[in-house]
Formats: structure tokens, sequence, C-alpha cells
């Protein structure tokens, strides 16, 4: 048996297949059940135990080397370029994964287009920013608490004089300044979208970055019946016809008078649940009339002209779509989030 498969072992060594055809009358010959292998595995069981241990191991060598050897022969023929492999132009192509839109972007994307119809354009800025366009120019007080370290990052920090600090933008209000610097005389229609940054901790509920989106309307003769009207018709189309609203007064230094919204909330109905913590109402973003030292701080006279603003949360938005309860699935880019909003794009 041993010389059996001793020789066995050199044929196997100078195998030669000239084609597909002959390579597979080699494995058959060799490795298939009815092969030369297969029968002296058979046989093994005749053999005397005491060579039992030899001609095992030799028994094994010889199917590793056998199927080796085929596989080599395979590899050449499968890497020869013999005419009848061209590329064949005619197979359907392999499947691609597309990406999905973040459920962010529809969301901002879907408010952008609300706010289009009625003629706002569009107005971006730094997210850098310095304290004159996040603060000073939008009538906070050199003293107010929001400049604190507690809510703002800073890039340069200016001990003497506040003003001249570098700091990541806390809202999306600091475009409306860029807005009105950057024209001669209003009529003024903006949404600014962007990122905004807060020193927080980090939590379902808190992130220290997020969106906003920013409008701001100046003209002659605007009132806040505009705003309201404007604001009503936004939340119907974004939450649907039977959406409610209503305006609580409020404070912000950049408005006066100020408010907040509400909308019904859309998850219950109004009926009252968690999300809306039984009340039945969920604020959705801040707004008011322009504070004329506002105005005047960028160089509109306000004996003329008056306006409107409001900054809203694009995630607050989108949590009331689409019930997302955690925050920080928006920037952990986990595949099975963003895929489930494929159907959205
Ligand atoms: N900037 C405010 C914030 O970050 C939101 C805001 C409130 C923007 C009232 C406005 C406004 O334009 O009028 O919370």
């Amino acid at each position: 048996m041993i010389q059996k498969i001793e020789q066995l072992l050199a044929e196997i060594e100078n195998l030669q297949a000239g084609n597909a055809e002959e390579l597979e009358a080699l494995r058959i010959k060799y490795l298939s059940k009815k092969g030369a292998i297969n029968d002296l595995m058979a046989d093994f069981r005749n053999v005397p135990a005491e060579q039992k241990k030899e001609v095992g191991m030799k028994l094994n060598e010889l199917k590793t080397k056998a199927q080796e050897r085929i596989n080599t022969l395979k590899e050449t023929f499968a890497n020869q370029d013999n005419g009848t492999n061209e590329l064949d132009l005619t197979r359907t192509a392999y499947p691609i994964g597309l990406g999905t839109r973040h459920p962010l972007s529809i969301v901002r994307n879907e408010i952008i287009d609300i706010f289009a119809r009625l003629g706002f354009s569009i107005a971006e800025g730094p997210e850098v920013e310095d304290d004159l366009h996040v603060f000073t120019k939008l009538n906070f007080a050199a003293d107010h608490p929001a400049r604190d370290m507690q809510d703002t990052f800073f890039i340069e920090q200016n001990a003497e004089d506040v003003t001249k600090n570098v700091i990541l933008r806390t809202h999306t209000s600091s475009v409306q300044v860029r807005g009105m610097e950057s024209i001669p005389e209003p009529p003024i229609r903006i949404l600014c979208p962007g990122r905004v940054y807060r020193n927080e901790a980090i939590s379902y509920r808190a992130h220290c970055f997020f969106h906003q989106i920013e409008g701001l309307y100046i003209d002659k003769n605007v009132s806040f019946t505009d705003l309201k009207q404007v604001l009503l018709l936004f939340a119907k189309e974004m939450f649907g016809n039977e959406t409610k609203i209503r305006l609580r007064p409020s404070y912000f230094p950049f408005t006066e008078p100020s408010a907040e919204m509400d909308i019904s909330c859309n998850i219950c109905g109004g009926k009252g649940c968690a999300f809306c913590k039984h009340t039945g109402w969920v604020e959705i973003l801040g707004c008011g009339m322009v504070d004329p030292n506002v105005l005047e701080a960028s160089g509109i006279d306000s004996k003329v002209y008056s306006g409107y603003a409001f900054g809203l949360g694009v995630e607050r938005i989108t949590n009331l779509k689409y019930q997302v309860k955690d925050l920080r699935m928006f920037s952990e880019n986990d595949i099975r989030f963003l895929k489930e909003f494929e159907s959205a794009n």
C-alpha cells in the first residue's frame, strides 16, 4: 500500500493539463468518489493495525497534495487569457448600495422648501464667528449670561474687550446680522440654516452641536400678524393641516416683543402623551419683532423699517416628525438608523 501511495505521489507532482477538460479528467481520476485516492481509502481498513498510523499519514498527505496540484493548475487556467474569456458586456451589473440622505438634511430641505415658496432665500455665515455677530449686534449686554463660559466654546478670548472674542456660534441668529450688513437697503427675506455649538454635556436630550434655521424678514410695515401667519402656514405645511399653533410671551435680547411658539402635539393629536408631557403642546421655535437696537446696529433705519425673526431647531422638528428619542443618533452615523429614512429621501 505504501508503495502504491508513493507512486501516486510522484505522479501527482508531475500532473499537467492542457485545458480545462483535461484538468477535469485528472480531477475525476484522482479525487472523485471513484478515483484512485478514494480506492486507497477504502482499502485502508485492510491495513494491519501496526501500520495504520504510517499509512494513514501518507494517505492524507497524498490527498492534500492532489488537491493542491489540481487547484494550482486551475488557477493557471483562470489567469490565462486564452481568448475565450473576454469581458462580457451583457452581464448584469452587481447591485451598488446607494447612500441615503441624513434625516436632518431631509427635514432641513423640507423646511427650506416651505419658506422658499414664501419668497425666502438662503443665506449662510461662518461657524467660527466673532462676538460682534453672535452677541453684541444682537443686543446682548456685555454681562449677559449667554456669553458665559458654560454655553460658549471660545476660540480666542479677550480679557479686556469681550467684543473681540472669537467663538463657535451658539445660534444662527448671527447670520441675520451678516444678512442685514450685506444689503444696502431692505427689503430682506432670508433663511439661514446651519450648525451651532454649545458647551453642554452630551446626553439623549442635549448635544454640544446641533442645527438651527433662522428666518428674517425686514421691510416697511412688517407686523406681528405677518409673523404669525407665516408661522401658522409653516406649521400646517410641516405637520399637517389640522395643526394648531399658540404663541407664548417670552424674552430674547434681539426681539421685542418676543414669543415662543408651540404646536399641538402631532404625536397624540393634542390629547396629551409622554412626548408633550401630557400638555398637548410642544415648543418648536422662538420668534419676535426685530428689536430696533438690532436694526440700528446693522445700519437699518428703525423709524422706516420693521421686521420679524424666528429661529427653530432642526433636531427638534425631526424628533417630532420621526419620533427619534435620542439626539445622539443623529451624529453616530449608524447605518441601520440612517437606512430607516430611505423612503423619505
Ligand atoms: N437664537 C435663539 C436660540 O438660539 C432662537 C431665536 C429666538 C431666534 C427668537 C430668533 C428669534 O430669530 O426671534 O435659542
